[in-house]
């Protein structure tokens, strides 16, 4: 599903450059369930945001579901992301202003389904996550863990095949944080492909395996 060879991250400010991925290689199949873990710097942000499409390599080979990611165009990655992966953060990163069904509702919009669609899906996704009745709340008036629900039903809105989270439970109590590593483990269960990104250990137990970056590579 995921297939990185030799991928090489740069990042250049001025004069200055940072090697953040030092050739990186990596398969991921479908239907597994991945946790990269490593130290704070060590490139898992940078991994996840190429691997998600969010980010270019500087150099190497992606190859995404069969497409190689690195011939594709600005509107080609951005509609490959739309329907194959789902992200989600450890900051939620829901619209403050919008209210819960407006935020699940936002992809489903951008992929220009109807308006009885987007009620049935918007709907389905409130119910699976058990917030249907907050719907017409704002973030704010949300716990942590509401919002990463929230965050979990609109990275799912248009059914991706990848689910991708940067440390979905890192700003989450403990209870919350069980509560959002069920739902992507059913979600996992459903034949989802899950990339994590986590620095705990009970959360990583829930993978199947575990990569550990060190100084922008696998060791
Ligand atoms: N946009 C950027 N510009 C410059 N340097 C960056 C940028 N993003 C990350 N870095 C640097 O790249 C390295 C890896 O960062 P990151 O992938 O965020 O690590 P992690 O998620 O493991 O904490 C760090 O040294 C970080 O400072
Ligand atoms: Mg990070």
């Amino acid at each position: 599903m995921i297939e990185l060879q030799g991928i090489k991250k740069i990042y250049r400010m001025g004069s200055q450059s940072l090697e953040a991925l030092r050739g990186v290689s990596l398969k991921i199949g479908k239907g597994e369930f991945i946790s990269i873990m490593g130290p704070s710097g060590s490139g898992k942000s940078t991994l996840m945001n190429i691997i998600g499409c969010l980010d270019t390599p500087t150099s190497g080979e992606y190859v995404l579901d069969g497409d190689k990611v690195a011939g594709l165009s600005f509107d080609q990655l951005a509609a490959v992301r739309n329907r194959k992966i789902g992200f989600v953060f450890q900051n939620f990163n829901l619209l403050p202003y919008a209210t819960a069904w407006e935020n699940v509702e936002l992809p489903l919009l951008f992929d220009g389904k109807s308006a009885r669609k987007r009620k049935e899906r918007v709907t389905e996704l409130l119910n699976a996550v058990g917030l249907y009745d907050w719907r017409a709340h704002r973030p704010s008036e949300l716990s942590g863990g509401q919002q990463q629900r929230i965050a979990l039903a609109r990275a799912l809105a248009n059914d991706p095949p990848i689910l991708l989270a940067d440390e979905p439970t890192g700003n989450l109590d403990s209870k919350s944080g069980e509560e959002i590593m069920d739902v992507l483990t059913m979600l996992w269960k459903e034949g989802r492909t899950i990339v994590m990104v986590t620095h705990n250990d009970h959360v990583s137990a829930r993978s199947q395996r575990i990569i550990r970056l060190f100084d922008g590579l696998i060791i």
